[in-house]
């Protein structure tokens, strides 16, 4: 793989360790994946910041690092943004965070902040932080991100690793491979929909279509037959990320890259609205749930808006709790939805979520719309929920009193 001279120097540890170590791994990718350089990256998105998710040994790394950041003065060298910590740095109490967990946490937070990353805290850095442009090359961890990223707003980056992107923020770059090149962005597969999914089933559908498609060995979906809005396209990014490994689509006349995309004699595969209602029967189990959640990934302004056109001027029934979580860009700039929200005895939650924050310790049953959390909170996971999976609107009725 061809280094410049200013790499060379880098990895050689003439910048000092800590640069040398993330180069170390950059490169180290760049061999087993082939690539044949290394190119800048003009922004990074960094993941492990909840304790919940990494524990004492990813709070010792990163506690590690920074020290060895410090002593050789170094910052990241790009605009570097943070995934959801577990929990809201400042109504972590109110959520029934214990202190410990709360203390874990804020050093993994000051940790970060300490190597110049921005406080962020959000799974939508694209809302308002953090903003690729088409063609641009990153290196973002969190998965539904990437999705958007490379679907929706046609960057590039492939689905990073905590440590990878950390590198990649640390030297500015990352190896050529995978969806930075062109050739690697072409769809594999066409799947033909026909039927209008609303935004649940577009999350369902994303559910499903996430394992299925990596079971066939296939990477790269062009959507044939639906119109989703931004919020669709992130439910059902977020959805296929999570269940599969798809990191990019195409949606035909709607996402950036849809023209270029598929070349003739494609398999095509479809779905209809059947497979979805009998999908869906899977994810969403027969409780009562004590806690409805919403916002996986972070709620949209949109989503945020909604949430309190419904519950203005209502009472929230004593027995179940709503939390909305929300990046703290979208909760500032939607301030008088926030205040109905809460007036109605909602929380909602900045830096965090129903997934990474320890949810388990206070409720056995939640409710959600999104394809993601439905993955990720069941018994059988780390979140140990009994999961009812319905449209926002049937979950938010729920809690009215
Ligand atoms: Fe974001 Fe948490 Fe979902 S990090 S994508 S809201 S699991």
């Amino acid at each position: 793989m061809y280094l410049s001279n200013e790499q060379e120097r880098m990895l050689s540890g003439e910048e000092g360790e800590a640069v040398r170590k993330a180069m170390e791994l950059i490169v180290a990718l760049g061999k087993i994946y082939e690539a044949e350089r290394l190119i800048p990256v003009s922004s990074v998105q960094v993941s492990g910041v909840s304790y919940k998710t990494i524990g004492d040994a990813g709070l010792e790394f990163i506690e590690d690092y920074a020290e060895m950041m410090k002593k050789e003065g170094k910052k990241v060298r790009v605009k570097t943004t943070m995934n959801p910590a577990g929990m809201d740095i400042e109504k972590w109490q109110v959520m029934g965070v214990d202190r410990e967990f709360a203390e874990k946490q804020m050093r993994i937070y000051k940790a970060y902040v300490s190597m110049g990353i921005e406080p962020s805290l959000t799974c939508t850095p694209y809302y308002f932080v953090n903003v690729p442009k088409f063609g641009e090359h990153l290196a973002w961890a969190e998965s539904s991100a990437v999705s958007y990223a490379n679907s929706v707003i046609g960057a590039r980056t492939n689905r990073e690793g905590g440590p990878s992107a950390l590198a990649s923020a640390i030297t500015g770059l990352t190896a050529e491979y995978g969806l930075h090149l062109e050739e690697n962005r072409k769809a594999d597969v066409v799947v033909e929909v026909d039927f209008n999914p609303d935004s649940y089933l577009y999350a369902a559908l994303g559910n499903h279509l996430g394992s299925l498609l990596s079971k066939m060995g296939k990477k790269v979906p062009y959507f044939r037959g639906i119109k989703p809005s931004e919020d669709d396209m992130k439910a059902l990014g977020a959805a296929m990320a999570a269940t599969g490994s798809i990191a990019l689509y195409h949606v035909e006349g709607t996402t950036p890259e849809w023209k270029n995309a598929i070349d003739d004699d494609l398999e095509v595969i479809k779905v209809d609205e059947l497979e979805i209602r009998e999908h869906i029967k899977g994810m969403d189990r027969d409780c009562e749930p004590e806690l409805i959640a919403i916002g996986c990934p972070h709620a949209s302004e949109r989503e945020l808006r909604r949430i309190a056109e419904m519950v203005k001027g209502r009472r929230k029934r004593e027995d179940k709790e709503l939390w909305v979580s929300v990046s703290r860009a979208v909760a500032e700039r939607n301030k008088d939805a926030v205040r109905v929200i809460e007036d109605f005895g909602g929380l909602v939650l900045r830096d965090t979520c129903m997934v990474v924050s320890p949810i388990e310790k206070r409720f056995r049953s939640t409710g959600v719309n999104s394809g993601k959390a439905a993955y990720y909170l069941p018994k059988e996971s780390f979140c140990r929920q009994c999961v009812r999976f319905r449209p926002l609107e049937d979950l938010v009725r729920m809690v009215i009193a």
